[in-house]
């Protein structure tokens, strides 16, 4: 995507990567720096996608299939691509979003066994209508992660999946960053939060100096 259009930036990692940090750290980043950015998540985003989150999460939901779980969280992508992304990048605004296409190629893909093709299919709309300029990778295993975090959520789903998975997840994050390691750009997440947030801000610079030279 071109630089005039704002950039399109997403945060992925394991659960208790330390995310939610680094993006406050962000926001406050951009104020300071007066670019308009929008800030949003997935799932969710949008008041219909944030209704598709509440059904993915919800602990009671446990009859869900794998693929129901792929196609929604595709679902909830779309509606947020269309509603929201595209119009922000439009107008010129940056978006920043935690979790992303990412989150399905690591979670549904690799950790629930879909494979790749599959979650790719489900997401064809989204990969052709908006793929992120830059995806930062927060590396922290979910062994240090949850220790750090105290534990999973209980009333979340996909938190309460289990170690296996989460440690699936993290192999599948480490994959990725292979396949595309000209977008996935993978930071340190054991350090402090000011020695990760120096190396956020300079993936953001490199990135934008690679697009502007497009
Ligand atoms: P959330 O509480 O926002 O997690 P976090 O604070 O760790 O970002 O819940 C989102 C959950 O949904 C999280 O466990 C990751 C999962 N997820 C997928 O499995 N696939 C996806 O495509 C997305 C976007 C999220």
């Amino acid at each position: 995507m071109p630089t005039d259009k704002g950039l399109f930036i997403t945060l992925e990692g394991c659960e208790g990567s330390g995310k939610s940090t680094q993006l406050k750290l962000l926001e406050e980043y951009f104020k300071s720096h007066n670019i308009t950015a929008v800030f949003t998540r997935e799932p969710g985003g949008t008041p219909l996608a944030e209704k598709i989150r509440t059904i993915i999460l919800d602990g009671k939901n446990s009859e869900m299939t794998d693929e129901c779980e792929a196609l929604l969280y595709a679902a909830s992508r779309v509606q947020h691509l269309e509603e929201k992304i595209i119009p922000s990048l439009n107008e010129g605004k940056w978006v920043i979003c935690d979790r992303y296409i990412d989150s399905s190629f690591a979670y549904q893909s690799y950790a629930r066994g879909l494979g790749f093709e599959f979650v790719e299919k489900v997401n064809s709309y989204a990969i052709k209508r908006g793929m992120p300029d830059l995806t930062i990778f927060f590396d922290i295993s979910p062994d240090e992660a949850f220790s750090r975090k105290g534990g999973a959520d209980k009333g979340d789903r996909i938190e309460q999946s289990g170690m296996e998975f989460h440690k699936k997840v993290y192999s599948g994050y480490t994959a990725l960053c292979e396949k595309y390691p000209d977008r996935i750009k993978k930071i340190d997440a054991k350090r402090s939060v000011e020695e990760i947030f120096a190396d956020v801000v300079k993936e953001i610079k490199r990135a934008e100096e690679r697009l502007k030279c497009l």
